[in-house]
């Protein structure tokens, strides 16, 4: 059984990863409607990790004996001012998660529960990634500026991304 504080917590860490995957679906619209679509399914693969990471909990909370109550997700943004803006919304969004894994981990050991907190450690490692790759992406975008041809060539690149899960091509 996990303890009613670590139980909240882990719920409200679902309600965080699944609204991450909303506000990167979100932000993957914005980049098919501003002619990216590199960017586009970079942004897709992105939302489908965080719904990964939503299950991930979810069934962890479960499997300990439980309970996951859903609760509203917040409308994300829509519409951001380029894709600089974008990517450091991303990363600034990102660094509130890491946060939010760490303090879980504070929680899952004042409440002595050592199993959530050896569960948490394979977020703790992923959100060092997390942040990197935002990260890379976001000082290459600075590096271009708007730049059509730099922007192009990112784009390409971004689009080679592969989402954990095959998703139906756009027509
Ligand atoms: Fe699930 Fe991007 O953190």
């Amino acid at each position: 059984m996990i303890t009613e504080k670590v139980e909240k917590a882990l719920n409200e860490q679902v309600n965080a990863e699944i609204y991450s995957a909303y506000l990167y679906l979100s932000m993957s619209s914005y980049f098919d409607s501003v002619n990216l679509p590199g960017f586009a399914q970079w942004m897709k693969a992105q939302a489908q990790e965080e719904m990964v990471h939503a299950m991930k909990i979810y069934n962890y909370v479960i499997e300990r004996g439980g309970r996951m109550l859903l609760g509203a997700i917040e409308a994300p943004q829509t519409q951001w001012e380029n894709p600089v803006a974008a990517f450091e919304a991303t990363l600034e969004h990102e660094r509130k998660v890491t946060a939010m894994i760490n303090n879980l981990v504070e929680i899952a050991l004042a409440e002595k529960d050592h199993a959530t907190n050896i569960f948490l450690q394979w977020f703790v490692s992923e959100q060092v990634e997390e942040e990197a790759s935002v990260d890379a992406v976001l000082q290459k975008l600075k590096m271009i500026g708007s730049q059509g041809q730099g922007l192009f060539m990112i784009d390409r690149e971004l689009g080679s991304r592969v989402a954990p899960v095959s998703l139906p091509a756009a027509e």
